[in-house]
């Protein structure tokens, strides 16, 4: 991968995408066709390359926590998040590996699956407090969980326990439904958006998907990076 703007080069990433020092943020990290497609037969895979890969691999070692929607962990059909190549020192003191915070309502998910069976950070649960009281139990045996909000889930309230648990670093992996209420909820503070040299047209999600924002928020462009035909852009909060 190689630098376009700010100054042109080389660049090393984990200097490039280190979070800035200070309070809980937010990054989310998407991939999207030419034509603003988040989905490729249903799922994200096929969208990007191997420098995508090793981004999105990368942005996981940064990162304290990784918020995604159950959506998402049942579609792409999540493990446990794993070592990877890059890391070295990126964890700094922490466990080997951030823990995935799944956010769900109906917690239909495999609780005997190795994304909670063998994770070496125990997953997080983000629920509400009208969640099926059963379904909770054998949640609360795999996996900790953050009851936030009582019929749909209130992501302030549930990244503010995040972050008091020592969780300062997110990563969003979305999926889409999820990604527009964390923006929604004002919570995002950076995008990195790989787009992808593809047309796909059809009636795909984009990476946002839920109602109209009143208050569209406008981002700063920070960074952009090619690799092949990819594009990488990191955009920021505009303060
Ligand atoms: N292009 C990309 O970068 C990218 C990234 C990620 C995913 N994707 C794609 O996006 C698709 C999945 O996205 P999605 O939008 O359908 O699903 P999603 O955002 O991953 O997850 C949606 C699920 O999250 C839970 N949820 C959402 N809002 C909630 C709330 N307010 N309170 C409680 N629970 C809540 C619900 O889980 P329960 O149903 O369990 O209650 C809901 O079904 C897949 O095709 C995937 O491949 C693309």
């Amino acid at each position: 991968m190689r630098s376009l703007s700010p100054e042109p080069g080389d660049v090393d990433l984990v200097e490039r995408y280190a979070y800035p020092p200070g309070g809980a943020w937010m990054r989310a990290n998407m991939v999207a066709s030419l034509d603003g497609a988040a989905q490729r037969d249903a799922r994200s895979g096929g969208l990007g390359n191997a420098a995508d890969r090793h981004l999105f691999l990368l942005l996981r070692g940064l990162a304290d926590v990784v918020v995604v929607g159950a959506g998402t962990v049942r579609t792409e059909g999540y493990g446990p998040v794993k070592p990877s190549e890059g890391w070295d020192g990126v964890r700094g003191g922490r466990s080997p590996v951030p823990p995935l915070a799944i956010v769900s309502r109906t917690l239909d998910l495999d609780f005997d699956a190795p994304v909670f069976t063998e994770a070496k950070a125990r997953t997080i649960l983000l629920t509400t407090a009208t969640a099926d009281p059963a379904r909770l139990e054998m949640a609360r045996a795999r996996a900790d969980v953050i009851v936030a909000g009582r019929d749909t889930l209130d992501f302030a309230a549930a990244v503010g326990e995040l972050e008091a648990r020592g969780h300062r670093r997110l990563l969003c992996e979305g999926g889409p439904g999820v990604l527009a209420q964390v923006v929604a909820a004002g919570l995002l503070d950076e995008l990195c958006l790989t787009l992808s040299p593809l047309l796909l047209a059809g009636h795909p999600a984009r990476i946002l998907d839920g109602p109209p924002l009143h208050v569209p928020p406008e981002l700063t462009l920070a960074h952009t990076l090619q690799d092949e035909d990819f594009l990488f852009l990191r955009y920021t909060r505009s303060r």
